[in-house]
C-alpha cells in the first residue's frame, strides 16, 4: 500500500507498507527527500518528528543556508556528494565543464497499480497487489533528473526500488561514475553485516561480522556477480538468528560486477547501499540520453534470518523465475560430467541412459564434450556443430536413442566464450574481449566473446537457437567458465570503453531473452564453474541453477545452506555423486548423499554402469522416495533448524503449503566417542495438530516435536544422517 499525506508544515510524507514492513519517506520543504523510518509496520502518522529531533552534531557544514540543517546527518533516499554531504554518495556525475555537484531536489511524484518493466534488464514481475510510487528528483543547474522507482509487494512483504537517470541537457553530455539502485540510511549501527563469500567450489558460505566505523563492502569486479560474493548483504541485529532479530537485507537483481557497501559515520549513522560496482565503470550521457539501474530488493524482518528467507523465496519463486516454471515440478536428471567428463562415446551415453532410466531419472544430460573436436579443455567451444564421429552418429540419433530409454535429452553450451582453437575465433578474432597491443589471457583455454558488440549476440542467439531448433532438447544447462580480464573492446568507442562490463550484461540479458522466448519449454539451468554467476538476474531467464562444482555432501551443507537463505528450494539443483566424492575424495553413505541432494532438485552426476546391483537398488528406492516427497520439497515452506554456525549439525524441514506433510533432516558431519542420543526440536508445526511418522508410525503432536523433539540416534559414523516423513492427521482419524 502506498500512502500519500501533507502534514501541517506543508511536508510531503510517503508511507510505503507491506504486510508487515513500513518504509517512509518525508520530502521537506526545501525538497530533500529523507527516510525517517524503515522497519517493522506502523500506521500513516506524521513521523515528521523522527528527523526533527535528531540534535545538531559539531564540525558539519549547514545547508540551504539554514543554520543547524545538516545534511551529513540526516537519513536521505538519494545522497548526493560534495553540496554538504560529505559521506559515500549515491551516485556521481561529471559534467562537460569539470564539475561534479549535484543537487537533487523533489519534483514530483505519481504513483499507480503495478509496476512497469526495466529495459533490457531483469526485474520482478507485480504481484496483483502491487503498487509503484515514482519520485522525480531533479539538479536544473546541471539539468539532471533522477527517478526513483519504488514498487510495494504487500502480501509478499517485500519493497523493490530501481533509479533511472536521464542527461535532459541540450548539449552536454555527461559522464556517470556511480550509480546505486538503492541508497537507506539507517540512523544507528549496532549491526552485523552479513553476507554470502566463498570461492569456486565452496560457494555462499554464510559470514558475518560486527560494522566498524567507516565503510565495508562486499563486491565483484569479475565480469560476473561471482563465487566470491552472492550481490547480496544484510544489515542484522548482533541477537539475529533463524528466528530473532532485526534483518535489513538487499539483493541485486543483476549478474555482473557490484557492490554492497555499509559505511558507518562518525555519527554512528549507517548508510547502506547497492548497486552496480562503480570501479571500472563509466557511462556516458548524451544529451536527452537515460540510463537504467538494476533493481534493488529490500527485505526487513523482525523475526530472524528465517522469516527474510521466507519472504525472498516467495517473491522468486512466485514473481521472478519464468512463471512457466514457476510450479512445475523439476525432472531428476542425470549429468553426464563426472560419469565419463570428456571421454564417451555414443554407445557408453546411451548405456548410462539406460541405467539412469532403470532407477528412475526422468532426463538425461549430456555435458561437456559433445561438439567440434573437443576431447579435453584445449579446443572447439564456439563451435557448436555436434562431433558425429565421437556420438557415432547425429545429434538426432543420439537424442532417439536416449529417448527410446524412456528419458528426455538435455545439452551443456558454453556459447559466451570461444576457444583460440576454434573455427569461430579463427574467423572473428575481433569479438574477443582484448586490450589493445597485450596478449590475451587464457583462462580454462578460453577467450570471453565480446557480448557489448551485437553482431557476437546476434551470433550467439543463432547459433545455439539452431541447435534447439533442430533437435528434441528439453533442458540446457548453460555454463560460463572464466571471468573478464583485459578488459577492451573493439567494438566501442574509445569514450565507451569503461561501459563494457554492463553492456556484456545486457547483451547476455539479450541473449537469454530472445532464447527463452523462441524456446519457452526448454528447461535452462544457470551454471558458471559451479556458483560463479548465481544471482537474481540470472534466475528472471533461468528458473535453476547449479550452486556449485563441489558435489560432496558434507561440503555442499555449508553451500546450501547459504544459498538457501536468499533462493527458493526449487531454484537449487543438487546430485548424487559417487563416493569417494571428485572433488574432496570423501566416501559418505548414499542414504546421506541422497538426503542432502534432496534439499530441492534431486539430479545424478555419477557412473551407473559401474555401480553394483545393490547400490543401483538403493539408489532406485532413495529416487523412488525423492518422487514421492517431490512437491513438497520442491514448493513447500524451508525451515532451517540447525547449521547457522556452519558446525557439526545441519537440520532443515519442509512443510507443504497445506501444511499437511513435513520432511525432515538431519545431518551430523562428524561422529564423536562416547555419545548418546540427542533430540531435535521442530519448528513452525500447528502445536494441536497430530502427525504420523512415517516408518515407525509413531503418532507425536506437534507441540511435543516443538517442544521435545525427535530423537537423532545414537551416533557412531562421520556423514550420520536421519530423516522423518511426518503426515498431519485430520481430526477423524486421532
Ligand atoms: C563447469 C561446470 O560447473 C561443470 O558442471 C561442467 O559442466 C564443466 N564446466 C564442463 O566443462
Amino acid at each position: 500500500m502506498i500512502d500519500v499525506q501533507k502534514n501541517t508544515t506543508g511536508q510531503t510524507i510517503f508511507y510505503l507498507t507491506t504486510k508487515t514492513v513500513s518504509l517512509v519517506l518525508l520530502v521537506t520543504e526545501s525538497g530533500i527527500v529523507l527516510t525517517p523510518y524503515w522497519g517493522g509496520r506502523i500506521t500513516s502518522q506524521d513521523i515528521s518528528y523522527v528527523t526533527g529531533e535528531i540534535t545538531r552534531a559539531s564540525y558539519l557544514a549547514d545547508a540551504d543556508g539554514q543554520k543547524d540543517f545538516k545534511l551529513e546527518q540526516l537519513p536521505q533516499i538519494y545522497p548526493a556528494y560534495g553540496y554538504t554531504d560529505l559521506r559515500g554518495p549515491a551516485f556521481a556525475f561529471l559534467y562537460a565543464d569539470g564539475s561534479r555537484t549535484t543537487d537533487l531536489r523533489y519534483a514530483s511524484h505519481r504513483t499507480y497499480s503495478g509496476k512497469e518493466k526495466l529495459d533490457g534488464l531483469p526485474a520482478l514481475r507485480p504481484s496483483q497487489d502491487c503498487q509503484t510510487l515514482e519520485l522525480r528528483l531533479a539538479d536544473p543547474v546541471q539539468s539532471m533528473e533522477a527517478v526513483l522507482r519504488f514498487s510495494v509487494f504487500e502480501s509478499h512483504d517485500a519493497i523493490t526500488e530501481s533509479v533511472r537517470v536521464a542527461n535532459q541537457h541540450k548539449t552536454q553530455s555527461v559522464r556517470m561514475e556511480k550509480l546505486c539502485s538503492a541508497n537507506i540510511d539507517l540512523m544507528d549501527c549496532g549491526f552485523d553485516l552479513l553476507h554470502l563469500s566463498g570461492a569456486w567450489g565452496r560457494e555462499c558460505h554464510i559470514r558475518r561480522r560486527p560494522l566498524e566505523q567507516g565503510t565495508q563492502s562486499v563486491s565483484s569486479a569479475r565480469g560476473a556477480s561471482g563465487h566470491g560474493h552472492n550481490p547480496f548483504a544484510a544489515l542484522v541485529t548482533p541477537d539475529t538468528d533463524e528466528v530473532h532479530g532485526e534483518v535489513y537485507a538487499l539483493h541485486l537483481v543483476y549478474s555482473g560486477n557490484f557492490t554492497v557497501s555499509a559505511e558507518v559515520d562518525m555519527h554512528q549513522n549507517t548508510r547502506f547501499q547497492i548497486g552496480i560496482n562503480p570501479f571500472d565503470f563509466s557511462w556516458l550521457l548524451e544529451p536527452g540520453q537515460s540510463f537504467q539501474s538494476p533493481e534493488a530488493v529490500l527485505v526487513y524482518s523482525g523475526e530472524g534470518l528465517g522469516r527474510m528467507s521466507q519472504i525472498f523465496h516467495h517473491m522468486y519463486q512466485d514473481l521472478l523465475i519464468p512463471e512457466r516454471f514457476a510450479k512445475q515440478e523439476r525432472p531428476v536428471l542425470l549429468n553426464s560430467w563426472e560419469a565419463h567428463y570428456f571421454d564417451f562415446d555414443g554407445t557408453a551415453l546411451t548405456a548410462l541412459a539406460a541405467e539412469a532410466a532403470d532407477i528412475g531419472a526422468e532426463l538425461f544430460v549430456l555435458d561437456d564434450g559433445w561438439f567440434g573436436k573437443r576431447s579435453d579443455t584445449t579446443s572447439s567451444v564456439g563451435d557448436w556443430t555436434p562431433n558425429e564421429e565421437k556420438l557415432g552418429g547425429s545429434l538426432q540419433e543420439l537424442t532417439a536413442a536416449i529417448e527410446e530409454t524412456g528419458l528426455a535429452f538435455g545439452l551443456w553450451f558454453e556459447p559466451e566464450m570461444v576457444s583460440p582453437d576454434s573455427y569461430l575465433y579463427r574467423r572473428h578474432p575481433e569479438w574477443v574481449i582484448q586490450a589493445a597491443g597485450r596478449r590475451i589471457e587464457k583462462s580454462r583455454d578460453e577467450y570471453v566473446l565480446g557480448l557489448s558488440n551485437p553482431a557476437v549476440c546476434e551470433h550467439i542467439i543463432t547459433s545455439v537457437g539452431n541447435i534447439l531448433s533442430q533437435n528434441n532438447i528439453r533442458y540446457v544447462k548453460w555454463d560460463m567458465n572464466r571471468n573478464l580480464t583485459n578488459l577492451g573492446s573493439t567494438y566501442l568507442p574509445a569514450e565507451r570503453q569503461q561501459e563494457q562490463a554492463h553492456r556484456y550484461i545486457l547483451g547476455l540479458y539479450r541473449v537469454l531473452e530472445t532464447l527463452t522466448h523462441q524456446f519457452p519449454d526448454v528447461l535452462f539451468e544457470g551454471c558458471a564453474g559451479g556458483g560463479g554467476r548465481f544471482d537474481p538476474g540470472i534466475l528472471y531467464y533461468m528458473p535453476q541453477m547449479w550452486p556449485s562444482d563441489d558435489t560432496d555432501a558434507v561440503e555442499r551443507l555449508a553451500i546450501q545452506y547459504g544459498v538457501s537463505l536468499l533462493y527458493p528450494p526449487s531454484v537449487m539443483e543438487r546430485h548424487i555423486s559417487a563416493a569417494p566424492n571428485h572433488q574432496v575424495a570423501r566416501r559418505e553413505p548414499l542414504e546421506t548423499r541422497a538426503a542432502v541432494a534432496m534439499w530441492g532438485n534431486l539430479g545424478l552426476e555419477l557412473n551407473l554402469v559401474r555401480m553394483d546391483k545393490a547400490e543401483k537398488a538403493a539408489l532406485a528406492e532413495e529416487i523412488a522416495f525423492y518422487k514421492k516427497v517431490r512437491p513438497l520439497v520442491q514448493f513447500g515452506d524451508l525451515y532451517r533448524l540447525k547449521g547457522l554456525d556452519g558446525g557439526n549439525q545441519y537440520a532443515w524441514m519442509f512443510q507443504s503449503q497445506d501444511q499437511k506433510t513435513v520432511l525432515v533432516s538431519f545431518v551430523q558431519i562428524q561422529a564423536s566417542p562416547n555419545t548418546v542420543s540427542k533430540r531435535l526440536r521442530l519448528r513452525h508445526l500447528d502445536p494441536d495438530a497430530w502427525y504420523r511418522i512415517e516408518g515407525s508410525g509413531a503418532v507425536r503432536s506437534g507441540r511435543e516435536m516443538m517442544h521435545i523433539g525427535l530423537d537423532t540416534g545414537k551416533i557412531r559414523t562421520d556423514a550420520y544422517s536421519r530423516r522423518w516423513l511426518l503426515t498431519r492427521m485430520d481430526r477423524a482419524s486421532c
